[in-house]
Formats: C-alpha cells, sequence, structure tokens
C-alpha cells in the first residue's frame, strides 16, 4: 500500500475510534496534533511519513480511557500498521514513539530518542497548553466530576507515574501540575518558540481567574 494510503486508511480508522471521546482525546485534538507535528516535521528536517503515522495514531489507546493492559494498549496501533502491510522499521518506530509520549508526574523525565518522536511529543504537549488547553483541561476535569478549583486542596509535584496516574485533585492544580512545566520540556527550537507563547496566555487566565475566584473582581 503506497504511504498516501496508509495516512488516509489511519485517519479513517482513528476518527472512528476517538469519535465519542469527551476527555480530550477526541478526533480534533488528533487533527491539531498532526498539523503541528507536520509544521515541527518540516524545521526539524523529521521523516513526515513516521511523523504523521505517529500523531494519527499517539492516543488510539491512551492509558486514561483504555481499559485494557499495557500490552494490549500498544498491540492496537502494532496490529493496524501489521494489517496495512507497513515496514517493520517504521512499525516498531512509531510504536516506540506511543509508548514514551506522555507525561508521567511533575517529577519523571520522558526522553525521547528520535527526532520523529521529539516533534510528536512537542506537538501534542501544545495542543495541552494555551487556549486549547485550557480548554481541555476543563472538559477532562469535567468528564471526571472534578472540581474547577478548591483552595483547599493543594498541587502535588508527583514523582511517580504512579502516583500521577492515581491523582483526584482539581483542575487548576492541573496547571501546576502539568501544563505550566511543559514550556521547559519541549525539544524542539520551533516548539519552544509556540510554547512560550502559549504559557504567557495561560499566566494570565490563571491571574484573572484568581481575581474573580472572591468574587471581588
Ligand atoms: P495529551 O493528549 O496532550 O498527552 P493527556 O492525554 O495527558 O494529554 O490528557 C488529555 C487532556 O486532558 C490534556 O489537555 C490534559 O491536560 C487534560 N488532562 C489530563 N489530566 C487532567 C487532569 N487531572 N485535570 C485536568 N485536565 C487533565
Ligand atoms: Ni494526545
Amino acid at each position: 500500500m503506497n504511504h498516501q494510503l496508509i495516512i488516509t486508511n489511519t485517519t479513517e480508522f482513528v476518527k472512528e475510534r476517538l469519535k465519542n471521546d469527551a476527555t480530550g482525546h477526541d478526533w480534533w485534538h488528533i487533527h491539531r496534533v498532526v498539523n503541528i507535528a507536520a509544521n515541527l516535521a518540516h524545521s526539524e528536517g523529521a521523516d513526515a511519513f513516521v511523523v504523521k503515522l505517529a500523531a494519527l495514531l499517539h492516543d488510539v489507546a491512551d492509558w486514561k480511557f483504555f481499559e485494557g493492559t499495557h500490552a494490549e494498549a500498544i498491540a492496537v496501533p502494532r496490529n493496524w500498521l501489521n494489517s496495512l502491510g507497513v515496514e517493520k522499521e517504521v512499525t516498531d518506530h512509531v510504536c516506540e514513539i506511543i509508548e514514551n509520549i506522555s507525561f508521567k508526574g511533575a517529577g519523571v523525565a520522558t526522553p525521547m530518542r528520535t527526532i520523529e518522536g521529539k516533534v510528536v511529543q512537542d506537538a501534542d504537549r501544545l495542543d495541552a497548553i494555551g487556549a486549547v488547553g485550557i480548554a481541555r483541561a476543563f472538559a477532562y476535569g469535567g468528564s471526571k466530576g472534578r472540581e474547577m478549583f478548591n483552595p483547599a486542596v493543594l498541587p502535588e509535584m508527583h514523582q511517580s507515574f504512579n502516583d500521577y496516574k492515581k491523582n483526584q485533585g482539581t483542575t487548576i492544580n492541573h496547571f501546576h501540575e502539568k501544563l505550566l512545566l511543559l514550556k521547559d520540556r519541549m525539544n524542539t527550537k520551533n516548539g519552544r518558540i509556540l510554547a512560550l507563547k502559549r504559557h504567557e496566555y495561560m499566566l494570565g487566565f490563571l491571574q484573572q481567574f484568581e481575581s474573580e475566584w472572591e468574587g471581588t473582581n
């Protein structure tokens, strides 16, 4: 199968799998990540085919909503790529990116080995910050029945993926526990430039939110 057809079929597969999601992993998140990743790939000279496949498939079995084991989760994109006859080298690379992409807590490093992985990780993280990132955080929090904010619940700097996963805090705390940390974890130059702009926007939002909280502003 040629590359274009593989991308078209994979796009349909991902759209179908994520169409009912309300936790911020819907198709439009993928659509945005694919576009950001394509731009970063261009300036970084990364392999556009690997980047596109990894961006398309990065959330098809995310730990936040997939109910099977870790091995079952990573089998989803692998089986899909195998069914299209994608070369083993490309499939292995795409699966490696998907396995390593996620944020795992403030104190946990999430290194990426290849430039293609760095690009897709930056694109995914850019979509978690800025105006869209704010919207996604409250959509996710709402879908889990979380409080928006509670001054009595303090942010935690998680030192293990397990602690991060168990966290039940407020959505405002998620900004301190993840979103505000992302600008310093970008891998690429252009990713960092975009992240800084989105970071500033979130700081303005948080300041306004806090000043409205007591009803005095
Ligand atoms: P990504 O797809 O960018 O890797 P995640 O899979 O970690 O992001 O989460 C999906 C979206 O939900 C992101 O925008 C993220 O910030 C948000 N999110 C994840 N955990 C929480 C949380 N505890 N509270 C609020 N939003 C969250
Ligand atoms: Ni994602």
